[in-house]
């Protein structure tokens, strides 16, 4: 059996208070939440859903682009993440809601939603039934914008190609890992093995009735010190197996320590725009 600490969801204070100190002192999700509350239209905007808003930086971008009338729902089933949203985020336009994406439509009214904003979770929840949720709760022609980590949507973008120099973090870690601790890594396919391609996405939109508008592959440039940061949060801390998180921490250290901390990182990210079709019952 895993060792407590391996099995550390986002439900756990830790990961929280590790997750909210990474996205104020790096760029990762309060950009990617730009883009996306960017992407989804919002300057005329009533009734905005922020899906699995965790701490609440999606929500932030997306207070800063609605209208001032704007309300903004943040849905996410963990409550310890929401704590700290509610803390630090206090803002009379924002309600939070704590519940499983897929209860969307019990906590929004039916066609009453302008927007349904999701960054960085969707491949976490069981699309058929959130993507039917979207479809219930949007108005006529509102966007639902989402993304999905390169890894889990097999994209990479060329720069992430082009711009690496020396090995992977990741790599440096499943080596020290290896080296000091007897680990076997997992063969390859496990490991990255696709977990929402955009074929998947593409069918389940179709078959949910929601139309899908665009599609992009971006790229997000950063450094190895904010991957160090990022593999920090207990809930991201690798590589996974039978390790405490102290043990993972001993890893990254030396792994990093192997690095140079303004050694360039690209992420990909597969960034889908869907819409509500016009005229719909
Ligand atoms: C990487 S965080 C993203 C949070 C926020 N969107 C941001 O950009 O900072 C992922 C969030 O998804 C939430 N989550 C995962 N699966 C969920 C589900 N099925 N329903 C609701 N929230 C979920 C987690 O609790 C976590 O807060």
């Amino acid at each position: 059996m895993a060792p407590q600490d391996a099995l550390l969801g986002w439900d756990e204070d830790t990961t929280a208070e590790a997750y909210a100190a990474f996205t104020r002192a790096h760029p990762m999700y309060g950009s990617t939440s730009c883009d996306l509350a960017r992407r989804a239209h919002l300057a005329d905007s009533r009734l905005v859903v922020d899906l699995c808003g965790g701490t609440g930086a999606t929500a932030e971008a997306i207070l800063a682009l609605a209208p001032a009338d704007a309300r903004v729902i943040s849905l996410d089933n963990a409550p310890a993440m929401q704590r700290i949203g509610r803390r630090t985020l206090a803002d009379p336009r924002l309600s939070w809601v704590t519940a499983p994406a897929e209860e969307l439509a019990q906590h929004a009214p039916a066609g009453g939603v302008d927007a349904v904003v999701c960054n960085s979770a969707i491949w976490k929840t069981n699309i058929s039934v959130v993507f039917a949720a979207v479809r219930r709760v949007l108005q006529p022609g509102g966007r639902f914008v989402f993304n999905v980590g390169g890894g889990f949507a097999n994209v990479i973008h060329p720069d992430q190609q082009t711009g690496r120099i020396g090995p992977s973090l990741n790599t440096l870690i499943r080596q020290v890992a290896a080296r000091d601790y007897g680990y076997t890594p997992p063969p390859v396919a496990d490991r990255n093995g696709p977990k929402l391609p955009l074929e998947t996405i593409t069918e389940q939109l179709a078959a949910t009735g929601l139309a899908l508008v665009d599609t992009e592959v971006t790229a997000q440039h950063s450094t190895m010190a904010e991957k160090k940061a990022w593999l920090s949060i207990p809930v991201f801390a690798r590589p996974d197996g039978d390790f405490t998180h102290a043990q993972r921490m001993d890893i990254l250290a030396k792994a990093y320590a192997q690095t140079s901390p303004d050694a360039p990182t690209v992420t990909s990210w597969l960034v889908v725009v869907a819409e509500q079709p016009e005229g719909r019952p």
